[in-house]
């Protein structure tokens, strides 16, 4: 068996597979975010460390630990955990929502337009290398004492077993790593005042970077087996859904919204927000665009009217509402793709006395499908065409969303099991793979027989009767954006 371990924004998931790849178990575990100021976002480390410990403890009362054969993490990308020399955490960890570092940002680009070239990205306030900056003008006694910085599922990686590590996907996301070389980049670090010495080393994310440490393991009740690098979630996503070829495609409706399509080289096109990061399997790229508040935008309007996201599913299948006059911008967090703009705000607009909640859904299910079209133009406009598009995340589970996005987008749309453990699912089956090619198996042919495409649960394509009606909303939602944008500062 081997062991996934998915560390998300709300939660860390555990997803055990058998030998066939099969899912035997899952467990999880929930975690804040705290926002002790408007647009900051952190988590403290030692809770993910905590959630770990509850999953594996879960996954124990289910199965024999001691069976897991190798293990592997998915992680939220882009978090700055800064460390010290002697290895401990210096400051709650600047998460990939966090909109702070906006004038860092402005000021690199300017200082530096090599980093355009360079890393292939736009530097977005989510991204860490910004936020070193932040820490350096705003934190200097933190900044005077950093040693490490480290990647969320990597201070994991290090917590386990002592070994500094990540991946290429990950990597990608902080602005440092030379995207086509796949290693870390000493003139993008020198930006920050940093050199690879505070870089954990880079991996493919199959391959193993060392193994639980014995006390850890016994804790655990694993026994000290190997650990592979890992993947950003995103990549993580795509590994468990078999995206791992050029042409293929997902939409992910978790936290964050992304739009993700893999290429075959490292596709850069930074004017349009697209990141373009290398995959977590070797000779793999991949672009997205990446929408802040998805499935944050639905659980925060459940909680503001006090009803869980189901409820307020079935009340909105149950009316007969199938036009939203209200437009909502899903911008609860700022703006990344297409707009960069983390000082963007939420909106309703265009109620009226009669509007009703079930309406209200409505409109923020189409403000999210509409992120994502950003996400499917900009991806277009980067000469990136995905002919097989696949949906994964918690938010994918409602047929009726399902079947709004695909009318929105304007493709034809699969949802398959095994979706909403997608990137743990990812993470396990990196593990299995990293296991099987340390004892000598051929990497690509173990990406051929263990990455399959999982099983198709429900297709929906668009409905031509709906184009125009979206058409229009569309071009009203990105006129409500300029014409609110005002609002921002
Ligand atoms: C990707 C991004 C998010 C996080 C969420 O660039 O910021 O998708 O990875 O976990």
């Amino acid at each position: 068996m081997f062991l996934g371990l998915d560390l998300g924004t709300s939660g860390l998931k555990g997803v055990v597979i058998n030998d066939a790849g099969n899912v035997v178990a899952q467990a999880s575990s929930s975690l804040t975010v705290s926002s002790p100021k408007a647009t900051w976002s952190e988590q403290a480390p030692e809770d993910w460390w905590q959630a770990l410990l509850d999953v594996c403890g879960q996954l124990s009362e289910r199965l024999d630990l001691s069976k897991i054969e190798a293990l592997g993490l998915s992680g939220q990308m882009h978090g700055a955990t800064l460390l010290d020399a002697a290895g401990q955490v210096l400051r709650p960890c600047i998460l990939w929502n966090d909109g702070r570092s906006k004038s860092q940002c402005d000021a690199v680009m300017q200082a530096h337009p090599e980093l355009l070239t360079l890393s292939g990205n736009l530097a977005m306030p989510g991204f860490t290398a910004p936020k070193i900056l932040w820490v350096k003008e705003n934190e200097p006694e933190v900044y005077a004492q950093l040693d490490k910085v480290l990647l969320p599922k990597d201070y994991l990686v290090y917590r386990m077993t002592g070994v500094f590590s990540s991946d290429c996907s990950d990597a990608a996301g902080t602005l440092w790593l030379n995207p086509e070389t796949r290693q870390w980049d000493e003139q993008l670090l020198k930006i920050c005042g940093l050199t690879s010495e505070n870089m954990p080393t880079v991996f493919e994310g199959q391959q193993v970077v060392g193994q639980v440490s014995a006390d850890i393991a016994e804790q655990l009740g694993l026994q000290p087996i190997p650990v592979v690098a890992g993947a950003g979630d995103n990549a993580a996503g795509a590994v468990g859904m078999g995206v791992t070829e050029p042409g293929q495609g997902f939409v992910s409706l978790g936290t964050s919204g992304v739009y993700f399509s893999v290429s075959e080289s490292h596709n850069a096109n930074p004017d349009n927000t697209v990141h373009a990061f290398c995959h977590a399997l070797p000779n793999r790229w991949h672009q997205m665009g990446v929408t802040l508040s998805a499935a944050n935008s639905l659980s925060w309007f459940a909680k503001l009217v006090d009803r869980p996201v189901p409820e307020l599913l079935d009340e909105l299948e149950d009316s007969d509402i199938q036009r939203a006059r209200v437009v909502f911008l899903p911008y609860l967090n700022g703006e990344r793709t297409p707009i960069n703009d983390p000082l963007a705000n939420g909106q309703f607009l265009g109620m009226v006395n009669s509007t009703q909640r079930a309406e209200l859904t409505l409109a923020v299910l189409e403000g999210i499908a509409f992120s994502l079209l950003d996400c499917q133009n900009a991806l277009a406009s980067a000469g990136s065409d995905v002919s097989e598009l696949s949906l994964i995340g918690g938010g994918a589970r409602s047929a009726l969303w399902r079947q709004l996005i695909a009318d929105v987008l304007g493709k034809t749309i699969d949802y398959r099991d095994g979706g909403d453990v997608g990137p743990g699912l990812g993470a396990a089956r990196l593990a299995l793979m990293g296991k099987k090619e340390s004892e000598g198996q051929d990497i690509e042919a173990l990406i051929q027989e263990h990455c399959q495409l999982p099983e198709v649960l429900a297709t929906h394509q668009p409905n031509p009767d709906n184009a125009e009606y979206f058409s229009a909303k569309y071009a009203l939602y990105r006129k409500a954006y300029e014409q609110t944008a005002v609002l921002n500062d």
